[in-house]
């Protein structure tokens, strides 16, 4: 290598050549042995940025040496999402397809800010996400955005549905308002997080998020939701947006969508349908019926990053209101307008949501859809089903474990509960369990909590996760449970 590096301009393009072809095969060999690593990360607190100048070099360095520290000082720390027996959370790939798009996203560089800008990653992203509704079984006529992450996603639904009610809220703000009357948001005790977070966010006031109960399978209860529903119009608030969920985060249940798309009609509410996990499901031709019921939505997120295979991020955003997340979101400064623009001959991404810049994104997902195709997808996820069911079916067969919430998916919730540890113990001893497994390196599960269960959970979504890896997770929580109780 060259080290005449010029004072100024790009690296030179013998060297990028050599160390692209030199990343590309390290990328391959990775991905062909995730598990030579563990997949928790097993750095403490500090320990990475300990090992790295605190001040910015000041002379070039050779790509060489920045290569041996991104494998010496920062692999240690990265835990691997990419490993197969990778369970926590919801299991994720960034595959090979997918990887290549990000290559030529990030060779490209545009900003798909207007169509001007980039007319293909416009359309693109246009043609790509029009495939996805189809495979999902979607009706036509739902338009679709990529945004970053769901949360986003669910943020844009609710100042959607705000923009709605035509209370001038863009214009005049809520604070300071005796003309408005409280706005009300339905959601039920296990939806996401960030649906609170992005009322937060808009100012809607998170008293003002109202939580309905879910039921013995973790449903939202819809009896729950009318009368929530009619006891705040009769206090004066005024309801305006319901979540349904298909596959809630701890326990992957599914809201009962259509009868809360009859509630949201009645009552006039923006139906959204969280689908960011388990929406991807309905790929699946068996499986099409987790999304029934969305067909009424007035908005529906799903998440590529999540479980197709997409690398994160990117967030499918669908609505049947363009139009009013426009009015919501679209102001054009003189220095962003065009010609496509002014005559509407165009959509420009920037008038869908509150950033200005973004990345070619549906390129990776288009380049995942055609390198996969829709049989092969489905042929992923059925897999995914089908280990889940399985590792589902091997709880409930062992004496000494038990199964905390039905298995829609690929999420299994269970716990330990030997007959010799009482009740009040049990917290403890799953929790010792969980913390024991993970630091083998081996496999990686993460917790939630149900009705006060400390609850194990075993999510399959990696595209190289196979029986065999499944199975290990059994035993090696078999074998560390038996090692626990030891005396
Ligand atoms: C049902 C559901 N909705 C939303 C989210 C948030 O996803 P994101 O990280 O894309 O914001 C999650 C994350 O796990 C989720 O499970």
């Amino acid at each position: 290598m060259s080290h005449k590096l010029p004072q100024t301009g790009d690296m030179n393009p013998n060297d990028f050549r050599q160390y692209g072809h030199q990343i590309v095969d390290w990328i391959a060999d990775y991905l062909t042995h995730p598990e030579q690593y563990p997949v928790l990360s097993r750095s403490q607190p500090g320990e990475i940025k300990s090992q790295l100048p605190a001040t910015p070099p000041a002379q070039p360095e050779t790509m060489d040496r920045i290569l041996a520290d991104f494998e010496n000082i920062l692999l240690p720390g990265v835990t691997h999402w990419n490993h197969p027996s990778f369970f926590a959370y919801f299991g994720i790939t960034g595959s090979m397809p997918g990887i290549l798009g990000e290559m030529l996203m990030a060779a490209l560089n545009v900003n798909a800010m207007l169509w001007k800008t980039s007319p293909a990653a416009t359309e693109l992203e246009d043609v790509a996400l029009d495939w996805l509704r189809q495979m999902l079984g979607l009706p036509a006529g739902l338009d679709g955005v990529i945004m970053d992450t769901a949360s986003i996603s669910s943020m844009i639904a609710i100042a959607a549905a705000r923009e709605a009610l035509d209370l001038d809220v863009r214009r005049q703000g809520l604070a300071g308002r005796a003309d408005l009357p409280r706005l009300r948001l339905y959601v039920s005790d296990q939806t996401h997080s960030s649906v609170e977070k992005g009322a937060i966010t808009l100012g809607l006031g998170q008293e003002n998020v109202v939580k309905i109960p879910s039921n013995a399978e973790f449903q939202m209860q819809v009896d729950a939701l009318e009368t929530a529903v009619q006891s705040d119009i009769a206090a004066g608030y005024r309801p305006f947006f319901v979540c349904a969920t298909v596959g809630t985060t701890s326990t992957t249940s599914i809201d009962p969508v259509s009868e809360i798309a009859a509630i949201a009609q009645k009552h006039n509410l923006w139906l959204h349908v969280d689908g960011a996990y388990g929406g991807m499901a309905a790929i699946v031709p068996e499986m099409r019926g987790v999304l029934d019921g969305a067909e009424e939505a007035d908005s529906i997120v799903v998440n590529p990053h999540k479980w197709l295979f997409t690398p994160i991020d990117l967030s499918v955003f669908y609505t049947r209101h363009p139009g009013v997340v426009k009015r919501a979101f679209s102001l054009v400064p003189d220095y962003l307008r065009t010609a496509e623009g002014d005559a509407a001959a165009v959509k420009n991404l920037m008038d869908y949501g509150v950033q200005l810049g973004r990345r070619f994104r549906a390129l990776k997902l288009w380049m995942v859809i055609r390198t996969y195709g829709q049989d092969g997808l489905a042929a992923r996820l059925r897999e995914h089903i089908r280990l889940g069911q399985q590792f589902a079916n091997w709880v409930d067969a062992a004496s000494n474990f038990e199964r905390l919430a039905p298995t829609p998916f690929s999420t299994v919730c269970f716990r330990a509960c030997p007959d010799s540890v009482p009740e009040t113990a049990l917290n403890e001893l799953n929790e010792q369990l969980m913390t024991a497994v993970n630091e083998t390196g081996e496999i990686y599960l993460s917790h939630t909590n149900l009705s006060g269960k400390f609850t194990l959970r075993l999510a399959i979504g990696n595209i190289r996760t196979a029986e065999r890896h499944v199975a290990h997770a059994w035993a090696l929580l078999q074998e560390t449970l038996t090692g626990l109780q030891q005396p």
